[in-house]
Order: C-alpha cells, then structure tokens, then sequence
C-alpha cells in the first residue's frame, strides 16, 4: 500500500491522510504538502515530483525493486519535472543490491564527435557564454535513455512495458498544473518564445499556463511509446534520432546520427571510503561528487564536529576550510576519466587528506587564488535527485540533469523534450569559471566524445554494510557541500533525517573566495567570529536562492524515513508491506 508524505499526527489521521492525498493527486487536484519525514516499513522513495514519487512508490507496491522504481521515477520525472527531469539529459546512479553488490552507472551526455577544445571562444579567445549554455552547440549527446534501460535490464525485475507506462500516461492524459510548475513554465516563457517547439510545450498557444490547467505532452508521450517498444533504438535510432538531427540541424548543433547510435552508458565502481566507522559510497568520475565528497569527509574526520557542535563558528570555519582545499582539487585534477588520468586513490587517501589539510589553521581563515571571481548565478540550478529504498535492503541514489532550470530550452521538435546545456560543464578556457563559478584546466577541457566535469553526488551511507542513508542533491558546484551537510548532521550531530535535510546549509568552493550563506545559517555571533577568523565575504542568499533539494532516503530502527526536501515542492511516498 502506498501513503504519501502528509505526515499523520495518529495511524488514523495518517490513513485519512493517505487516501485523501492519493485522491487527490489522480484526480488532479493540488496536493497541500507537509513538510516533515514520511516513514513506511516496506520501502520510501523521495523525489522532487509527487507524481514521480507516486509513481516510485506504485511500482514498490507492484512488487518492483528499488531499482525498478528508480528507472519508473526517471522516465517520470522526464514529464512531471522538465526543468531536471529528462530524456535529452544525463544522469548517475548509485546502486547497492540487496546481496551487498554496488555499482554505478554513468549515463553523462558526451561532447559530441564533431566538438572541439575552443568551440565556445571568440576569435580573441574569450568564451562567448551563451554559446554553452542557450544554443544547439551547448547540448551534449544526450545518455538518460540509455542509462535507465541499462540500468533496468541488468538490475531491475519488472518488464521495459511496466516502467515507461506510467510517464506515458503521465504525459498523454496530462497533469494538472500546481504553482510549482506554471510558475516555472512562466519564469522562462521568455526563453522558450525563442524555440517554436518550446513554445507550444511550454505556452497554451502562446499564452501561459495557470495553475489548475491541465498539461499533456502529446509528443513526449509518443517518443516514449518508442522507448518503451523498441528500447534504445526508439531513442537513439529511428524517428526520435531523426528528429534530434534536424533539430541540430536547424540550429547549427553538433549531434550527429553516429553521436546518438555510440552513445553507452557505462558502469563504474564507485567511489568508497569510511567516515566514523560509516561507508561512503559515491559516484566517481566524471563527476568530482564521490571524489570530493571522501575527500572533505576524511580532511574533517579528524576533527571532533559533533564536540564543537552544528553551527558552531569552528565547526563551519573547519568545513569551509575542507572545502577549499578539496574545491582547488577539483580544478586541477578532475575530469572525465577515460579521457584523463585522475589520481582518484591519492585523493581519497586518508593520509593524503592529513597532509592536504596539514595547513589548516583552526584560528584563521585560508586564502584562494584570487583567479576568477564569479557573478551569483541569476538562474537556479536545476538538477534533481531521487533517493529509494525496497524492504530487501536495495538502495539507489539518483541524480540526474539537463544542466541550468530546462536546460537550453530549445524543445526538440516533434519530439517533445528538452535538450541539455552540460557542454557549459566543461571548461571552455584554463581557469575560467562556467556558469557555476568554477574553474577547470585540462583535465576537464573539451574534447570530441569526453564526459564533461560534474559534482553530482548520488550517495549511499551503509552502516554495518546495510544502506542506512540515500542522498544526493542539485544545485551545480553546491551539490557535493550539500551532500556533505546531509551526511555530517546526520552521523556527528545526530539529527532526525527532518532535521538534517531541512537545517540551513553554506557553501565555498575555492574560488570565488566566498561564503553562500542560507538564511538562519550563521547566528549573529557566529558570524562575527568567522569574520574575526577572516572570512570576510559570508554571502546572504536571502529568499534569493537556497543551496540543493536533498530529497532523502532514512532507514531507522522505526523504518524507513524518507524527506521531500523543504526548500522545494518534492514529495516522500512510502510504500507498508502491509496496511497498518
Ligand atoms: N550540471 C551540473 C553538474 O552536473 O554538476
């Protein structure tokens, strides 16, 4: 039986809640949303979608793995949550089976064959911005397709059928819109009013979309028909291929027949190491996630966070200098690599942490290279990330993206979906910052069917080899702090999964030398002796930006919690092997 998150004061009330919820959810209507952890014994999924989140806990309830569920999440989330979600885009999992097996599986877009170091640099060698990120050349050949099937046929127990139906549904009857997304559809009516197919995707014949009108995607539902009946050669091959070379073709993009027919997604090993006795388990290259996420773990293990307590101006004054140092890692040493030797065991080498953080100083603030001093981002930063968790100890951690909110906006058209602007993840010049501020050398700089940098985190924390925490998060370079913030409030400062997801978080990476600051996050008196301490630029966010949407999976001797982030408009349904 499934529940959705509204959270019940007693069984009754849950169980009124429950069916109230679900009511509403398919009768269209918005659902209110509480804003505390669900908790359910038969499993939990956590996404930024409700109909998503549905749909994930429906296949649990059908007798669907964790894994199930993540891929039926994945293809929803591609019509409930264009602005993240995706079929153009690309994404990594993290996978823990039931049988203590765990594997990644990187289906990042690829910079397409005909894509070259300098594509993005004017004739005096300077990067021309809305190349990367607001054209046909800022998509990378897209790997969501791909990845989710793989992932599927090799992991997964119910039929290709079963997992893509719902988002078909989803898209040819249609959602009724909440504020959430008519709003979102609203902020970029600009944007999309560039791209005709954009337009009629995003406008109702090119006026805005209200809250309450009901959305269908007719094109998206047929090009999911085509996945679902004829697997990757329906995307990558066929009518969908056709149309998203015309779309190139049209806007002078890259993508070609032979980029989409190459294109694999690739299993990894993930990134792994300890942190107080806890495994971390996170994905590796090309994304800088796992990497620095053990890295900063093992700079910060040394030091007793939980004594100095959350909030506490040492506590943040030590992980902000983690994160410097890990951050200037980050430019120098991480990339795609298959394409580049990234020196992954020195990274995550406990004694190589002691030694990289050998320099910190607990009574004053470390210095950046003034390089580059990137501009507040103006536009959020999309991503998502989906966290499940089944009654037979599966686990999956996924994080998947079109880049920037809807990507490049360009629709393809006829097809129905988004196209990615990840080309902007590279590094279009040595120690220039993207969209996100940070900077990147060779190791990350473009080259013709190379994965381009990320810091997406899917992570799964095991406590006695069991998954006990599934998290991850969006938001760009903030990504792996945010992930980090999750982990330490829940292992040093003890906090209920609410608490720990909910907590105001900060970020600095490197450069620009700089704290993002969330509101509530630095008392009055903490910030006065960070500053004391040196750190001059602790940055307000304001109601501006809030840093990730760490929509987590918890399991507790209780079962399992699970929390919609409250920065945003997610959802936790939890799945009962049995009514209550
Ligand atoms: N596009 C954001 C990331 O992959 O890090």
């Amino acid at each position: 039986m499934v529940r959705t998150m509204d959270q019940p004061r007693t069984r009754l009330v849950s169980w009124i809640s429950a069916f109230v919820c679900v009511a509403l959810t398919f009768s269209g209507a918005v659902v209110a949303k509480a804003r505390v952890a669900e908790l359910a014994d038969g499993g939990m999924v956590a996404t930024r979608s409700s109909w998503a989140s549905q749909v994930g806990a429906d296949i649990l309830s059908q007798g669907g793995n964790a894994v199930d569920a993540a891929v039926a999440v994945g293809f929803a989330m591609a019509v409930t949550y264009p602005s993240a979600g995706n079929l153009g885009g690309g994404g990594f999992m993290v996978i823990h089976l039931a049988d203590g097996t765990v594997i990644t599986n990187d289906h990042r877009e690829k910079a397409p064959s005909a894509a070259s170091r300098d594509m993005f640099l004017d004739e005096n060698g300077d990067v021309i911005k809305e190349l990367s990120l607001h054209s046909h050349l800022a998509a990378g050949v897209p790997g969501s397709v791909a990845g989710l099937l793989d992932v599927l046929e090799k992991h997964g127990t119910m039929t290709r059928a079963q997992i893509i139906q719902p988002a078909i549904d989803l898209a040819a009857k249609g959602i009724v819109l909440d504020r959430d997304m008519a709003e979102g559809f609203a902020r970029r009516a600009e944007a999309f009013a560039k791209y005709p197919a954009s337009a009629a995707v995003f406008t109702h014949d090119g006026k805005l979309y209200q809250i309450g009108d009901r959305w269908v995607q007719k094109d998206l539902a047929a090009t999911l028909r085509r996945i679902k009946d004829k697997g990757r050669a329906g995307f990558y091959q066929g009518k969908t291929a056709d149309l998203l070379v015309a779309e190139m073709q049209r806007g002078g993009g890259l993508i070609s027949h032979q980029d989409l027919l190459d294109y694999r997604s690739v299993w990894r090993e993930p990134i792994r190491g300890t942190y107080r006795g806890y495994e971390i388990i996170s994905m590796p290259p090309p994304s800088s996630g796992g990497v620095l996420l053990v890295q900063m773990l093992n700079m910060l293990e040394a030091h007793d966070l939980a004594a100095m307590g959350y909030g506490s101006a040492q506590a943040i004054h030590t992980m902000i200098e983690a994160e410097r140092r890990a951050y200037a890692d980050r430019a120098q040493h991480l990339g795609d690599m298959d394409f580049y030797p990234v020196p992954i065991q020195q990274l995550i080498d406990k004694k190589y942490a002691k030694a990289r953080f050998a320099d910190f100083d607990p009574a004053k603030a470390g210095k950046s290279e003034d390089i580059e001093s990137g501009q507040l981002a103006p536009e959020s930063m999309e991503t998502t990330h989906a966290s499940v968790m089944d009654a037979q100890g599966n686990a999956v951690s996924y994080t998947t993206t079109l880049n920037l909110s809807y990507g490049s906006k360009i629709v393809v058209s006829g097809a129905g979906f988004l196209l990615n602007n990840e080309m902007d993840d590279f590094s279009a010049k040595e120690n220039t910052a993207n969209y996100y501020g940070v900077i990147g050398r060779q190791a990350n700089a473009i080259e013709p069917g190379k994965r381009m940098l990320s810091s997406m985190t899917p992570t799964i924390v095991l406590k006695d080899g069991v998954p006990m925490l599934v998290t991850g998060s969006p938001g760009g370079s903030t990504i792996i702090t945010t992930t980090m913030q999750v982990i330490l409030n829940v292992i040093d400062h003890q906090m209920s999964l609410s608490d720990a997801v909910s907590s105001p978080r900060f970020h600095h990476q490197w450069v620009p030398d700089r704290v993002l600051v969330e509101p509530f996050a630095l008392s009055p008196d903490t910030r006065k002796v960070l500053e004391a301490k040196g750190h001059k630029q602790l940055l307000d966010l304001g109601t501006r930006f809030s840093l990730g949407d760490a929509n987590s999976v918890l399991r507790t001797d209780r079962g399992f919690e699970g929390m919609a982030d409250p920065r945003n408009a997610g959802t936790a349904m939890g799945v009962f092997k049995s009514a209550p």
